[in-house]
């Protein structure tokens, strides 16, 4: 994928395709940006009524000497468009293309500047919204037809700032591309993402951008007293891996940005076994770790000038005669003692000990992603991932990244007056709080672990992926967490 900056009138380049904006009256905005030839062929097809006047409605039409075709987009007002609004356009634009059989595009980008959005929202928006559209899913297909587009977008941009407009395409290439990187991990069959392959996926990442990484073995996590994280494992015939990354690009006095990521690469839920309707979904639940290594690519392509550790406690949870059963009690990192009433609820159980684990980089703040509890999405359903947090301001920083990034996530509470559905008759805490606030009672017993720091904690089990006929992952929340992380290099 390319994007090309240029100078100059539109038709000046010839492409297979050409994006031509309108306004809320399904008129061509600024048309005196383009050539009169072109003015004519839009003008006589608007003139049959068949685009709907609507933000976001596209057309494609046969083009002319300039453009082979022409996709007409409805902005609406633009000075009363929103973020969401806009992106959704370039959506609608770059899922029009994805289906044409073409190598190359030219936008006009002075055609979708307005007063409330500067040119580097504009060309993150549209970068972001081609990358993830022309995503395709074939690693395990035979027919590689499908691959990804070679794409060459020209973008003639007239105006001032022209660094500005270049850093927003960067950020936007940056984040998209790790975001597909974490769709791709959590497409992947859970034959083939393993802990091992998501261990070898951090090395690979981490040599790329001369980050350090370390995979601890069943061994090593055992000399660290994981008992709660290996518990999980315990089930399984596939080593677990504990795996450390090292990005160190900030001053050397900062204290660390520290990302935690739940990295099941397949729950069936243990001896408290799922049902069988849509447990191949539970593949994903190794998302919050492939966000991890999403936002990872993405901060290396950036440069960002931040100390960051990544951490991805990983392994399966399934039934086995050697499996943890209910009632069994295991003796945390941190030396609390869990009884494990329900093995079905064991993110926190490998998520617990990586937050003890943290403690010892002293860190500025801890953010852990998880596809933590299905309560979760009864709660805020598929559009806003949960946010947790015992730190106020890291909470609004969070939530603000997140509206930014088109990314949202929505404040939940975590009350001292739940922590008492976690009490165990036999143990310092169960691990599982009744039906009632089942997302809550979960990060209410993470909290217990991230005493000693700023934390927060996303619950990801509604945004990470789709499911149905458009079966996917969705590559969230690497824009938040991207954001967030730019905003905080700036600070
Ligand atoms: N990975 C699941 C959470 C999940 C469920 C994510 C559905 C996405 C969709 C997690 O490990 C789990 O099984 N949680 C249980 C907790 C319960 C036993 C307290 C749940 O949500 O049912
Ligand atoms: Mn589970
Ligand atoms: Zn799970």
């Amino acid at each position: 994928m390319k994007f090309d900056i240029k100078k100059g009138q539109i038709g000046s380049k010839k492409t297979d395709v050409s994006t031509i904006a309108l306004n809320q009256h399904n008129e061509i905005i600024r048309p005196e940006l383009f050539d009169k030839d072109t003015l004519v062929l839009v003008r006589k097809f608007l003139a049959l009524g068949d685009l709907p006047n609507e933000v976001g409605k596209v057309s494609c039409i046969t083009g002319n000497q300039f453009f082979a075709r022409i996709i007409l987009v409805n902005l609406g007002d633009l000075d009363a468009i929103s973020n969401k609004q806009m992106f959704k356009s370039f959506k609608s634009v770059s899922d029009l293309i994805k289906q044409l059989n073409i190598k190359s595009h030219s936008i006009c980008f002075d055609q979708f500047l307005c007063k409330t959005k500067s040119p580097h929202q504009i060309g993150e928006y549209f970068s972001r919204a081609i990358i993830d559209s022309l995503y395709v899913i074939n690693s395990q297909k035979s027919d590689k037809k499908r691959a990804a587009k070679t794409f060459i977008n020209t973008i003639f941009f007239n105006g001032e700032f022209h660094k500005d407009l270049a850093l927003g395409i960067k950020h936007g290439v940056a984040i998209a591309e790790g975001a597909n990187l974490t769709k791709d991990l959590g497409n992947l069959p859970p034959n083939i993402c393993t802990p091992s392959y998501l261990a070898s996926t951090a090395k690979k990442i981490a040599n790329t951008f001369g980050m350090k990484a370390k995979v601890y073995d069943q061994k090593q996590i055992e000399k660290l007293k994981m008992g709660s994280f290996l518990s999980v494992a315990k089930g399984s015939r596939e080593a677990p891996k504990f795996i450390v990354v090292e990005s160190l690009r900030g001053p050397k006095n900062k204290k660390p940005i520290i990302l935690v990521g739940k990295g099941i690469t397949f729950d069936a839920g243990g001896i408290s076994i799922k049902p069988s309707p849509d447990m191949d979904e539970m593949k994903y639940d190794m998302c919050g770790a492939a966000t991890v290594l999403g936002t990872m690519k993405t901060i290396g392509e950036l440069n960002l000038p931040l100390n960051i550790i990544f951490l991805i406690p990983s392994c399966e949870n399934l039934p086995d005669g050697n499996a943890v059963k209910p009632g069994d009690i295991v003796k945390s990192m941190s030396g609390q003692t869990i009884e494990i009433l329900n093995t079905d609820a064991e993110g926190r159980l490998i998520l617990c000990d990586a937050l003890t684990y943290a403690e010892r980089y002293k860190p500025e703040v801890v953010i852990d992603v998880a596809t933590l509890t299905g309560a979760c999405v009864i709660a805020l359903g598929h559009h806003a991932t949960g946010l947790f947090s015992n730190d106020h301001e890291l909470s609004g920083e969070l939530k603000d990244a997140g509206v930014r990034a088109l990314d949202e996530a929505w404040p939940m509470p975590l009350w001292d007056e739940y922590q008492s559905q976690l009490n165990s008759n036999f143990a310092d805490m169960a691990n599982i709080g009744g039906r009632a606030a089942g997302s809550i009672t979960a990060a209410c017993f993470l909290s217990r672990f991230a005493k000693k720091y700023s934390w927060a904690h996303l619950d990801i089990a509604g945004t990470a992926w789709v499911s149905g006929k458009e079966k996917g992952g969705t590559g969230r929340p690497v824009p938040l967490l991207s954001q967030f992380l730019i905003d905080q290099a700036k600070k």
